[in-house]
């Protein structure tokens, strides 16, 4: 019992310290979705060359400045579409009107999901941490190993 309670509040205090450091870093870069956060018509995330934006055409666009890299395909399909980042991990664009119109298929178990535009240009939904030692620095936590990726997701 004693162990399972220092083991608990060990993750407790992690996962405290990673949203510490994670809320730090995002005031300066907008390139983190947490869940329920949202993108509406018109919105991007950027960091570096590269810009994900849901556009007021209702399509996802990653672009690594002008150049097009990744593309929901969804343009024309609603209006005034918004991007939905859901507490259980998926990622989801519905018109205006309500309808979902794209999903990522990603969605899991409601958790702790962040969604990354890595300054490498890659997309990524990174999952809650499951069980760690609480021993990384600040910088390598918040490159923990990715769980899901968008690049090439039908
Ligand atoms: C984007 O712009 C940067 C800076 O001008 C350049 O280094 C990079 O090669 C460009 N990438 C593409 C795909 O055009």
């Amino acid at each position: 019992m004693a162990i399972n309670f220092v083991s608990a509040s060990t993750l407790l205090s992690s996962s405290i310290l990673l949203l510490l450091i994670s809320s730090c870093s995002s005031t300066s870069s907008g390139n983190v979705l947490k869940p329920e956060d949202r993108l509406h018509s018109g919105e991007h995330l950027s960091i570096g060359n590269y810009k994900f934006a849901m556009q007021t055409d209702c399509n996802l666009v990653l672009y690594e400045n002008e150049t097009v890299l990744w593309a929901s395909k969804t343009q024309g399909v609603g209006t005034n579409c918004n991007l939905y980042f859901r507490v259980n991990g998926e990622l989801l664009i519905i018109s205006g009107l309500g309808s979902p119109v794209w999903r990522s298929e990603t969605g899991g178990a409601y958790g702790n999901y962040e969604l990354v535009l890595q300054p490498n240009g890659n997309v990524v939904i990174y999952a809650s941490t499951v069980w760690s030692t609480g021993t990384s620095s600040p910088v390598r936590s918040i490159h923990a190993p990715p769980s899901k990726t968008l690049i090439n997701n039908p």
